[in-house]
């Protein structure tokens, strides 16, 4: 597996993470089969997936005792990351990145994790409240008492990103990206590229549209978190499709698949340090770790790109 360096702070990540949102995610997918999870993360690492993206948030921290069980005994392989800042439980809902409550946050998640330490730990989001400076200036000092080795935000816009960064380095920058959703490359894009910041897409595969499989007369659970992605409302939904439709064509010209093509767009994007896909199944995890080695030429590329360029 290729590796590439997470911003500016010496550690290598897998150019194919794994994303665990499904792995306990019971409060974004109905049907969650928690035992698959915790296969579908071993078989990850297996592949030699090092990149492993949780959240405290996925499953109310369920996600994050999974995947600490499914890296027992294997701490060393990996590069655990993970994100604090959204409210549940006891705390309510909502967002807060007030120092002591993502101190609270980070120490329950390394809790759940049965760790030490975490390798990269992000703000899940802004709360609008909590000055910038302040919130990621509080993982600064996690950083320094060695509770996190890199710290990173995610969902920031540009103002947000420059405020984080006077209060110390950025290495990794997660938000939406896909070739359905590219709102990013006009300014979070750019700057992660001139400021070393590593970006790390979620949705690459725009939460299963990219991988083909879904016809016109496809319909999400009502439980599911993706009606928040907008991608399903039915009349966007139809023109993904379109889109998807043009992809397919692209794949079977270069004897590929949907969703190895979208996974080496992303990689081939400015600052895009590695994709977290998300999986439902151990076979899903290995169909995106042969992606990595999908051999796709610079005109497939192109002819893409070309699908959703503005
Ligand atoms: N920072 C944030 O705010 C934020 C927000 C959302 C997600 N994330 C992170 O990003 C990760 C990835 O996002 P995501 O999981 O929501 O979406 P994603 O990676 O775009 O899509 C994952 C879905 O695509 C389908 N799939 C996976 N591999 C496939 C393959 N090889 N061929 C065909 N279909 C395939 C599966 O759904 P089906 O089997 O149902 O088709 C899977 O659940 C999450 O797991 C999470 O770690 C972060």
């Amino acid at each position: 597996m290729n590796t590439r360096k997470l911003g500016q702070s010496g550690i290598d990540i897998s150019t194919i993470g794994l994303g665990t949102n499904y792995v306990g995610g019971h409060n974004l997918y109905v049907d969650v089969d928690e035992d698959e999870g915790v296969r579908l993360v071993q078989r990850a690492i297996d592949l030699g997936v090092t990149h492993l993206d949780t959240a405290d948030a996925y499953g109310f921290g369920r996600s994050e005792e999974l995947v600490g069980k499914a890296i027992q005994g294997r701490r060393d392989e990996v590069v655990l990351v993970t994100k604090g800042g959204i409210l549940f439980g006891e705390h309510g809902s909502g967002v807060n990145n007030d120092p002591a409550y993502l101190r609270g946050a980070l120490e329950r998640s390394l809790k759940r994790l049965n760790v030490d330490c975490v390798d990269l730990y992000y703000i899940h989001r802004h709360d609008g409240k909590t000055p910038v400076e302040t919130a990621f200036g509080a993982l600064m000092d996690f950083k320094r008492e060695g509770l996190i080795r890199a710290a990173g935000v995610s969902n920031f816009d540009l103002p947000a990103l420059q405020a984080a960064a006077s209060a110390g380095p950025v290495d990794a920058v997660q938000s939406c990206y896909n070739l359905l959703q590219r709102e990013i490359e006009t300014d979070v894009l750019p700057w992660c590229e001139h400021n070393g910041a590593s970006f790390v897409p979620w949705g690459g595969l725009a939460y299963g549209l990219l991988g083909g499989r879904y016809s016109r007369d496809f319909k999400l659970h009502d439980n599911d978190w993706r009606h928040r992605t907008g991608l399903f409302d039915e009349d966007v939904f139809e023109r993904n499709l379109d889109t998807v439709d043009g992809l397919k064509a692209v794949a079977t010209t270069c004897g590929s698949t949907p969703a190895h093509l979208a996974l080496q767009w992303l990689l081939s994007r400015p600052s895009v340090g590695s994709v977290i896909a998300g999986a439902k199944n151990v076979d899903q995890v290995a169909d995106n770790v042969a992606a990595e080695n999908a051999e796709v030429s610079a005109k497939d590329l192109a002819s893409i790109d070309a699908l959703t360029k503005a």
